[in-house]
């Protein structure tokens, strides 16, 4: 029995799963990661985008983060890929408990994903940082420069930048999800973030599986690794 066999039927006999996901689960989509030789960081521009993206920079330039943001954050084109649609089937039916998930792109969601816990927030969800009312990413995206509420404030993305803290209410819920999971399928994620990465120390059970292009830092901790790409992985559960 071959790796993908082992996984199938590992899904198969659980009712316990938990997925905790990163950027390799959207890069189907037509979404670059980060750390992957194509990836985002991986490209030249004007400042490191880990400055681009941090609360201060975003604070001081807010013109220049929105030019960065607008042209390589928003994917509103974007659709769900097989990994997307085989966990939303999981949920419907009764076997996946959540997914939790560094991305920002709302894909589960848009897949039919309804227990998603989104670490890093949401391109979808916009505020203005006056009066707290909110927009959508249209907003965003038809606004020249910075994106400016009509009462005057700045509309700022619902999305943890660099030098912010994670929502603890969502922390705590992620951080209960895996506690008591079975399985913990860990997928798409470099695993060089924290406070997310961490989260998946707190799994306490045997049946921890790693699905990801390239090694990670964790792969000798799982119980099953699996060093292929995500869609192929989960394109055996629909
Ligand atoms: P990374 O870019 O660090 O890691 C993505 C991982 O997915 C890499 O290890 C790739 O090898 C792997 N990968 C890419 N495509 C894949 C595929 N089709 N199948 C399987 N694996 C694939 O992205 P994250 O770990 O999500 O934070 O990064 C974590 C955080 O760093 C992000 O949420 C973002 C970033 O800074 C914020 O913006 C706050």
């Amino acid at each position: 029995m071959d790796n993908i066999d082992k996984f199938v039927q590992l899904v198969q006999e659980s009712d316990n799963i938990v997925f905790f996901g990163g950027a390799g689960v959207s890069t189907e989509s037509g979404i670059p990661d980060f750390r992957s030789p194509d990836g985002l960081y991986n490209q030249k521009y004007k400042y490191p985008p880990e400055t681009i993206i941090s609360h201060s920079f975003y604070q001081r330039y807010p013109e220049e983060f929105y030019r960065f943001y607008k042209d390589k954050m928003l994917y509103p084109d974007a659709k769900p890929g097989i990994t997307h649609l085989a966990l939303a089937k999981l949920e419907k039916e009764g076997k996946l408990k959540a997914v939790i998930t560094q991305n920002i792109d709302g894909l589960h969601q848009k897949a039919g994903s309804s227990n998603v816990i989104e670490l890093h927030g949401s391109v979808l969800r916009n505020y203005c940082e006056r009066c707290h009312k909110f927009y959508g990413i249209d907003k965003i995206i038809n606004s020249e420069g910075v994106p400016m509420c009509e009462c005057g404030g700045r509309i700022k993305p619902d999305v943890v930048l660099y030098e912010e803290g994670l929502d603890s209410y969502v922390l705590e819920k992620a951080v209960n999800y895996i506690k008591n999971a079975d399985i913990l399928i860990i997928g798409g994620t470099s695993l060089a973030v924290y406070p997310a990465a961490g989260l998946i120390d707190y799994y306490r059970g045997n049946k921890l599986v790693l699905i990801n292009k390239s090694e990670t830092s964790r792969d000798a901790h799982a119980n099953l690794v699996i060093n292929d790409a995500i869609g192929k992985v989960f394109s055996q559960l629909l």
